[in-house]
């Protein structure tokens, strides 16, 4: 990212509201990003962020093995704002005193305003607030003052206006909280005097010289798939170095409906010279008699690297770049290790293959947000269906099929997931839900079809809500609309018998049933 970009740095403690924080701050124009909390001072002090915030967390500042930062961040001159868990470090490392509360305070509040300085400048005497915390300031160190109240914390809200550190019990990141943007763009702004220079625009000329000076001469090797996040990533390269660059679309036979033919117009539109590669047979193949979740994702993801170590072998080896869609998300480490996470799913995409094809990475959306991703693929003038777009996994209807992948089960879960997309958007619903699709498994069900007895498939459909796939509701559809889609699905898709409708949230189940 352009280092003379003004930021502001979040120094994570292991609160899941850091990436929030970091969208919410880049919401005004200012880049932000977020390091562990343990990053040392001279770090920070070579990055030369505008200001400092550090985020709640999970521990109690007065456990022994708490989480702390390098004392020396504060003697950096650079402004602190403590949220949380961060306020009480603050409190702690000035020698105030935290202790638990009595009662845990959880949800809103009032916030009494007394001081209009800096951090609440511009705001009203009284905002509701969010807090979410076990522990309280006892006794606010000596130089801090109180700035803010609420009936249960005292001291919600205070600050060293001399050095420039303030601390927020509550959360400003939140919307519960009123002006929480006003409150974190005052400090980012105001009192740590960024510029609010980050803008997607800029994002996107930056990117693009970027591209130009990291390639120069040499050949870049992209992997589409039609999704927003590797279209995306195809249309900036195409525009910083279109000679040097191939797409490849490897079509595994486990789409969506007419999804390669769509797929490749969307292409030729955005002026991407793709090469089409039909391996959905050998795909298909490698799959016969595979039953084990894990084996078929595992599967389809080294033949995914044997497909596309061929196309590039048949390419002469040319290339000495790999462009993938990696998201910002992904490439952030939580500051606190939670321990090794069981492996839930094997999560395949292009995973491995820079490795194996020995190639520098290139991932031009490593610093941006899925929000941010689809505000860029709008300027780039990628349609808004391809935005709009559910996502899909990466092993496509695999995942959607119980137990054996074969072509009857395929042919179904395509047509069925059809017919729910295609009602979902005929009902206005499509653009509201996370997902929607049709999975099928080897159960079957008697039903009577004209005069005619049919022991055919059970067809599950899933419609999910979800703000990040992490946890997900399953959608309340109107019981007409599930009728519609059920008469439709055993109506036309030969070999249904029964339609169900999946009612498990995640957790505990997940999104995909495989
Ligand atoms: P689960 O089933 O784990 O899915 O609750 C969470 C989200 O991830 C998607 N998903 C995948 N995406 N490659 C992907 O790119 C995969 O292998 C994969 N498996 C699941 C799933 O569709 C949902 O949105």
């Amino acid at each position: 990212m352009n280092s003379r970009l003004d930021k502001i740095v979040i120094l994570d403690f292991g609160s899941q509201y850091s990436h929030l924080i970091c969208r919410r701050i880049r919401d005004s124009n200012v880049f932000c990003e977020i390091y562990p909390y343990s990053i040392s001072s001279d770090k920070l002090k070579n990055i030369a962020p505008k200001g400092i915030i550090f985020s709640g967390g999970p521990a109690s500042v007065y456990d022994p093995n708490s989480p702390k930062p390098d004392k020396k961040v504060f003697d950096l001159g650079i402004p602190i704002l403590g949220i949380c868990y961060g306020h009480q470090l603050i409190i702690d490392n000035f020698k105030g005193k935290v202790k638990k509360s009595k009662t845990r305070e959880y949800g809103k509040a009032i916030l009494q305003i007394d001081d209009k300085t800096d951090l609440f400048k511009g705001l009203n005497d009284r905002l509701n607030c969010w807090m979410s915390h076990s522990d309280v300031a006892e006794e606010i160190p000596s130089n801090f003052r109180v700035l803010a109240h609420t009936n249960n914390s005292l001291s919600a809200a205070i600050g060293n206006q001399d050095k420039n550190f303030y601390g927020l019990q509550f959360h400003p990141e939140v919307i519960h909280t009123e002006h929480g943007l006003d409150i974190l763009k005052n400090f980012s702004i105001g009192i740590s005097k960024a510029e609010p220079n980050w803008t997607l625009e800029s994002f996107i000329g930056n990117t693009i010289s970027e591209i130009k000076k990291k390639v120069g001469k040499e050949k870049v090797l992209c992997a589409v798939s039609g999704g927003i996040d590797s279209t995306t990533v195809a249309v900036l390269l195409n525009q910083a170095i279109s000679n040097n660059l191939e797409c490849i679309f490897v079509n595994h036979g486990l789409l969506r409906y007419n999804e390669e033919k769509s797929v490749m117009s969307l292409f030729k539109k955005l002026d991407l010279n793709v090469k089409y590669v039909d391996a959905s047979e050998r795909f298909l193949q490698k799959l016969i008699g595979i039953i084990d979740p894990e084996e078929k994702r595992k599967i389809i993801g080294n033949e995914f690297i044997n497909v596309f170590m061929e196309e590039v072998e048949k390419e002469g080896n040319q290339f000495q770049w790999l462009a993938q869609g990696t998201l910002y998300p992904d490439v952030i480490e939580s500051g606190i290790s939670m321990g090794p996470a069981s492996v839930i799913k094997t999560h395949h995409n292009v995973g491995g293959l820079p490795e194996v094809l020995n190639l520098k990475v290139l991932e031009p959306l490593r610093y941006l947000y899925k929000d941010e991703v689809k505000r860029v693929a709008k300027m780039l003038d990628i349609p808004d269906d391809v935005i709009a777009r559910h996502p899909f996994p990466g092993p496509g209807l695999a995942v959607r099929i119980i137990g054996e992948v074969n072509e009857d089960k395929i042919r179904i879960a395509k047509y069925a997931s059809e017919i729910v997309e295609q009602e979902l958007k005929n009902a206005g619903i499509y653009d509201s839900v996370w997902q929607a699709y049709a999975a099928v498994g080897d159960d079957k069900a008697v039903a009577v079809i004209g005069d005619e007895r049919l022991y055919g498939y059970i067809v599950i459909i899933r419609v999910v809500n979800s703000k990040d796939a992490m946890t997900a509701d399953w959608t309340k559809l109107p019981h007409e609309l599930l009728e519609k889609i059920s008469n439709k699905i055993t109506n036309e898709v030969e070999g249904v018998a029964w339609v169900t409708y999946a009612i498990s949230s995640k957790p505990p189940a997940t999104i995909e049933p495989q």
